[in-house]
């Protein structure tokens, strides 16, 4: 591919953070695929990511990936709580890698919106023991509407949950991943305690924004300090609950704001999910989420949220909205969504180059 064509695109334009260098600006969205048993992926993920290394992606985040087993969002999500994790993720690893893309592992704890029945289940709610469920644990006994009550964090288990994301990003390491991300949005764990919705502590981890923050900070300080310098870590924040008297995109931006100086290098917005609340999608609707966030923290930032066009996701760039765009939900069912984009865009069909086909493909690429 001629160099000045891959220059006129922002969005197939290389990323470099830390030691990593990503071959483009689309990366896949995590979503959960809820098709683990005892928390090892499997053939799903390796043909799940692996197709969408071919597609284009330049780094994809796998699926929320729970560092205790209570926290998971259900019974069948993938974790990196103990080595059989490690050895079962890394032939996915490889499979992205051998195909020119990066992976990052979103290390997660559902809190109290755990031990959930998987989206398909003709059984919702809460999973009872009897049927492989658990306790859930959050900052304070407050439900997740329609969500069992869940026990409140002592001190002990605050610093169980720090060691457990510290060990999960060694495992990461260990099994290759490129990258980390810590999920603190959509009102998992650390959200529950960032939002003053759902945190009625007293002690220092509620109360004041800075108290709030504690948990995060104690989190992303244990995980950069267990994950490889030249690797880079990023964080999944909601930039609002959509709620009165919840978190605003200000407060959030002022949270991200810390980030930086203990080496977080991307902050990923996204919103919503502590409490029911309505949202005004609607195409880039989190756009402006991710440009507040940006400016406030000083950080690089990515833009996710029904942002469904090559057009659009070129635009968020060029308008300095965010440095990275996600795609979640069209990728599901266009494992190649990034080649697509980048034709929709004018780039030539090439084999190599920002956005490579491949040669096995590249008769069924649009005219
Ligand atoms: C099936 C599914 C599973 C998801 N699982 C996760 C997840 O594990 N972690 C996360 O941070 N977001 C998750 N999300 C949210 C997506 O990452 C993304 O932010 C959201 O779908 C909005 O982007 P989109 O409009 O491009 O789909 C999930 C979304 C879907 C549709």
């Amino acid at each position: 591919m001629p160099e000045s064509v891959c220059v006129t695109s922002l969005l197939f334009a290389p990323i470099t953070l830390r030691g990593m260098t990503a071959r483009n600006r689309v990366w896949l969205a995590p979503m959960c695929q809820y098709s683990a048993t005892d928390g090892l992926p499997g053939q799903w993920q390796l043909v799940h990511f692996a197709a969408r290394a071919s597609g284009g992606f330049g780094l994809l985040l796998t699926e929320a990936a729970a560092v205790v087993p209570e926290g998971r969002i259900t019974p069948r999500d993938v974790g990196l709580w103990d080595d059989a994790q490690t050895e079962a993720w890394r032939p996915v690893v490889a499979a992205v890698q051998a195909r020119g893309a990066r992976i990052a592992v979103q290390l997660a704890h559902a809190g109290r919106k755990g031990s959930t029945y998987h989206p398909w289940s003709p059984v919702q709610g809460t999973v009872p023991p009897e049927d492989g469920g658990w306790t859930t644990v959050a900052p304070s006994p407050v439900p997740f509407e329609g969500l069992a009550t869940p026990a409140e964090l002592d001190a002990d288990g605050i610093a169980r949950v720090v060691a457990a994301f510290a060990d999960a990003a060694r495992r990461a390491a260990e099994a290759g991943f490129d990258a980390v991300e810590v999920h603190a949005a959509h009102g998992y764990l650390l959200h529950q305690f960032l939002s003053p919705l759902s945190n009625r502590r007293t002690d220092g981890y509620g109360g004041s924004l800075d108290n709030r923050a504690r948990l995060l900070l104690e989190v992303v300080t244990a995980v950069r300090a267990a994950w490889p310098e030249e690797r880079p870590l990023l964080v999944r924040l909601s930039a609002t609950d959509w709620s009165p008297g919840g978190l605003t995109p200000e407060e959030v931006g002022e949270v991200a704001r810390r980030l930086g100086p203990l080496g977080v290098d991307l902050v990923d917005v996204s919103s919503g999910g502590n409490v029911p609340a309505t949202a005004p999608v609607g195409p880039g609707f989190q756009v402006p989420l991710a440009r507040t966030v940006r400016r406030i923290s000083g950080l690089p930032a990515s833009a996710v949220g029904q942002i469904d066009t090559g057009t659009l996701a070129e635009q968020v760039l060029a308008e300095g909205s965010a440095d990275v765009v996600m795609i979640g939900r069209p990728a599901l069912a266009d494992a190649a969504w990034p080649l697509r984009a980048a034709r929709d865009l004018g780039l030539p069909v090439a084999t190599d180059g920002p956005a490579p086909w491949p040669p096995q493909y590249v008769r069924g690429a649009p005219a």
